[in-house]
């Protein structure tokens, strides 16, 4: 019986491995470059965090049981609350603004399809204790930053930016009546571009029950905010509103932030886009999600403000934004885009041992050279010549470093250039030295007039005699 892995769970082989290496390597730069420190937290943790915390539609993907000691446990369907509980536990020694990074496997049961696994890993970018929206304009920069960082450009995705506030007081000014009433509407608003009319007439009624509200009004007024698409248009909106004086205001906020974004580089990446409202329940302010316009279409990350999430964990108030980006969308886009690189994963050199009684010494070289930081392999068994140089071609090393009883009697090795197949012997001494060289700038071309075909040269030709 062959097992296989669960469904929505990759499995990473070498080649993979190299791929996913090469992603998280890029994120982490970075994320560095902007003065972010990495953190971590377990992928397993207590239920409670995310049932309390990240709002019903994650709540219903969890991958949850109860341990043996009883304990009602779930993986992490993403890593915000840890992050929130890590600052809330520390929040009075804390150096702030808190510029965090992490990079962690998260879980979600979700239906699997292209783009969509039950196992994915997400980078994280936080900054908390910092109210103003210079931290959310770092953020959206960074962001987008991680994605140039792949030569990924302007063609190929855009920052989706929209404002759960601004959209409370839009609500608020419509006359729905409190927050409950308003987060229903937002949920329908969240399926605007995926529900034909009658559908969201249909959600409309459910979610305005017991206000007075007209649902195919409201529906028809949402639209048409949701259609506003930059900020001149939006102050002419919200200027003949009655009861719309804090929308005025907050969009003081919106020209603040778009000003910053465009200083920081990044304003041609960004469009104002009101159909964004995120589907976790944390989110206060600022939202906003990096959309791919080639292709499908999909999600390579999505973040926002989330003021109050430290303060339900236990900590002081803390003002808080972020962003995650999963890995999926974005080596699918990459792959698309041919925008992965060759990753090279072959040693630098293949020592070949010609006879047990030279394995010694080789091996001596092989530590030596291991030891200086160089990537070194060896066949773990005695053979044939050819076998053993195809053996070298076929890891992908460069030079084979040939180790026979006439090249250790003189105290040299053969280096060879496996896809020249050219040889020339160097000193043991030193090889090190030698061998960095060779690998900067090539095999030499050497002169050796005075070969006469029968090793004359001193191995120091092409001959592929050693002069002993
Ligand atoms: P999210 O929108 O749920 O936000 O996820 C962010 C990104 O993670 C998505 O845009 C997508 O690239 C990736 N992702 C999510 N679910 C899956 C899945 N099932 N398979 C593959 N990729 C997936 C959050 O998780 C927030 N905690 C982000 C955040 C950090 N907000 C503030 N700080």
């Amino acid at each position: 019986m062959q097992f296989k892995s669960l469904p929505g769970f990759r499995e990473f082989y070498p080649e993979d491995c190299a791929v996913r290496n090469y992603i998280f390597g890029r994120w982490r730069e970075t994320a560095q470059r902007f003065g972010f420190r990495e953190w971590d937290a377990p992928a397993l943790e207590p239920l409670e965090l995310f049932t309390e915390k990240s709002g019903e539609e994650i709540v219903s993907q969890l991958f949850n049981f109860e341990d043996k000691g009883g304990r009602k446990v779930s993986l992490r369907p993403e890593m915000t609350p840890s992050l929130a509980r890590l600052v809330a536990a520390r929040a009075g020694s804390l150096r702030r603004p808190i510029k965090w990074f992490g990079i962690g496997e998260n879980y979600r049961y979700e239906k699997q399809q292209r783009g969509r696994l039950r196992a994915f890993y997400q980078y994280n970018a936080d900054i908390l204790g910092e109210a103003g929206c210079a931290a959310d304009a770092e953020v959206i920069a960074l962001c987008v930053e991680s994605l140039r960082a792949f030569g990924l450009e302007e063609g190929d995705f855009r920052i989706r930016l929209s404002d759960r506030t601004l959209w409370f007081l839009f609500l608020e000014s419509l006359g729905v009546p409190d927050e409950a009433a308003a987060v229903r509407v937002l949920a329908v608003v969240d399926k605007l571009e995926r529900v034909a009319h009658e559908g969201l007439v249909e959600m409309m009624t459910a979610a305005l029950a017991g206000t007075p509200l007209d649902p195919a009004e409201t529906l028809a007024t949402v639209k048409a905010f949701v259609a506003l698409a930059d900020v001149a248009s939006l102050e002419a909106f919200f200027a003949s509103r009655a009861g719309a004086e804090k929308a005025r205001e907050r969009l003081e906020d919106w020209k603040k932030l778009l000003a910053l974004l465009g200083a920081l580089g990044v304003g041609g990446f960004v469009r104002v886009d009101l159909s964004i409202v995120r589907g976790l329940a944390y989110y206060t302010g600022f939202v906003f999600e990096a959309f791919q316009t080639v292709g499908e279409g999909r999600a390579l990350a999505g973040g926002g403000r989330y003021d109050r999430l430290v303060a339900k964990l236990g900590g002081p108030e803390m003002p808080a934004v972020g962003f995650g980006m999963g890995d999926v969308t974005l080596r699918n886009l990459l792959e698309e885009r041919k925008l992965l690189p060759q990753i090279v994963d072959a040693p630098d050199f293949y020592a070949v041992v010609l006879g047990d009684e030279n394995r010694a010494a080789a091996l001596a070289d092989v530590a030596m050279l291991r030891a200086c930081g160089f990537r070194v392999e060896y066949a773990f068994r005695d053979g044939k010549f050819g076998k053993l140089i195809q053996a070298a071609e076929q890891t992908g090393a460069r030079y084979a470093l040939i180790y026979g009883t006439n090249e250790l009697a003189l105290d040299v090795v053969k280096v060879r250039d496996t896809r020249e197949r050219r040889e020339i012997a160097f000193p043991r001494k030193n090889l090190a030295g030698t061998l960095a060289e060779i690998l900067e700038s090539g095999l030499p071309v050497v002169e050796a007039p005075h070969c006469r075909g029968d090793g004359s040269c001193g191995g120091h030709c092409t001959c592929g005699k050693n002069g002993a």
